[in-house]
């Protein structure tokens, strides 16, 4: 049996005006109807999977458990964050949780709570693959063709198969957001794949690859756990003793460093959906290549990503390759192919205001 773990730290500032601080967008229906945390919990609560283990900042606990609560995901824990020390800690209390449930060690499957995947049937099968190589230690994580030198990424040189686990390689190299200059070098070189940021993972092989390059990180988190306070499902690790963990991500801390990662490569559609460009990609378009939501009113637009919220009525005409979205307190209009740099909106923001 696979233990969902269910990562629900981010901010997702590229996304704004949609996505806030209060409301980042794992908790929007950005790629469906359903919201993308609840699309994530959904896609494996099938009856491989137990029930999740979510693990989010104090500030989101009613969002979580209301966005659960309406598609009848029962979670485990809500493990809930005091202060945000990147995705290592956060996997960390999962571990040990899940040690204290099923004290054998149980596989958990670690996902981002805000990442869209259009063909779950082959990420399940993909799992399927993974579930031995995992059960015998191996840190596995599912690899995605990569298709631009995207530097906000890790970087995976697939190895040699892992003999008689199917589908499933060995890792020869993992680079975590190399330069520009280095993640060019590996698309040409073809042999590369994108870290997903999914892995299946053992929860005891995980903390002993943490204790081995990281201990600290797993003592604070041991003393979070020892300090925690349960109400309901909600989990609320000591704060003191969690605030002194350093803070890192699992790609640098073990994914880069330890000798037992693993690879399944993987086309499951993918996409961490990182900016509204990357929500055109995958939308479905008009035959101008527009793709709209809401009321949205277009004359000879093309390759538009027009978006409105809030009942507004959005009209776009005669330009090429923008993004347009409109809430009831700010608009946005980009173009598409800059679509990344709405983070630096967000940061001027919230240096000014
Ligand atoms: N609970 C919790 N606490 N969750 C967190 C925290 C935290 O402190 N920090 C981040 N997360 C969650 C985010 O919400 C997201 O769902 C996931 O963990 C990954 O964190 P990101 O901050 O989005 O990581 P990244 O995009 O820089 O890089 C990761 O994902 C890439 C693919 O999207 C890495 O795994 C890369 O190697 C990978 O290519
Ligand atoms: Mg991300």
């Amino acid at each position: 049996i696979i233990t969902p773990v269910i990562l629900s730290g981010g901010s997702g500032s590229r996304l704004w005006p949609l996505s806030r601080s209060s409301y980042p967008k794992q908790f929007l229906p950005l790629a469906g109807q359903l919201t993308m945390i609840q699309e994530t919990a959904k896609r494996v609560s099938g009856e491989r999977f137990a029930a999740p283990f979510i693990i989010c900042n104090e500030e989101h606990r009613f969002i979580v458990a209301e966005q659960l609560r309406s598609t009848s995901v029962e979670p485990a824990d809500i493990i809930l964050e005091p202060v945000a020390r990147n995705t290592a800690p956060a996997v960390c209390l999962a571990a040990l949780r899940i040690l204290e449930e099923t004290p054998d060690g149980g596989l958990m499957l670690v996902m981002p709570s805000d990442h869209v995947i259009t063909a779950p049937e082959r990420f399940l099968e993909a799992v399927g693959k993974a579930a031995s190589a995992a059960a015998a230690g191996a840190l596995v994580t599912f690899g995605i063709t990569p298709s631009q030198p995207e530097t906000g990424y890790g970087y995976i040189k697939a190895g040699t198969p892992l003999g008689v686990h199917d589908g499933v390689h060995a890792v020869e190299r993992f680079v975590e957001k190399p330069d520009q200059a280095t993640a060019e070098s590996y698309l040409t070189n073809g042999s590369y794949l994108w870290n997903s940021g999914i892995f299946l993972l053992s929860a005891a092989a995980y903390l002993t690859e943490l204790e081995r390059f990281n201990p600290a990180i797993v003592d604070a988190c041991r003393r979070a756990l020892a300090a925690s306070r349960r109400d309901l499902t909600f989990l609320r690790v000591g704060a003191e003793a969690f605030a002194a963990s350093p803070s890192d991500s699992i790609d640098y801390a073990v994914m880069e460093k330890t000798g037992h990662a693993a690879v399944v490569p993987v086309d499951m559609g993918w996409s961490d959906v990182g900016a509204w460009s990357a929500l055109w990609d995958i939308a479905e378009k008009d035959g101008q290549g527009n793709a709209t939501k809401g009321d949205v009113v277009l004359s000879d637009a093309r390759n538009v990503y027009a978006r409105s919220e809030d009942g507004l009525l959005v009209a776009v005409v005669g330009v090429e390759n923008v993004v347009v979205v409109a809430t009831d307190d700010a608009v946005l209009v980009a173009e598409r192919d800059r679509a990344q740099e709405v983070k630096q909106v967000v940061e001027r923001l919230k240096a000014d205001r």
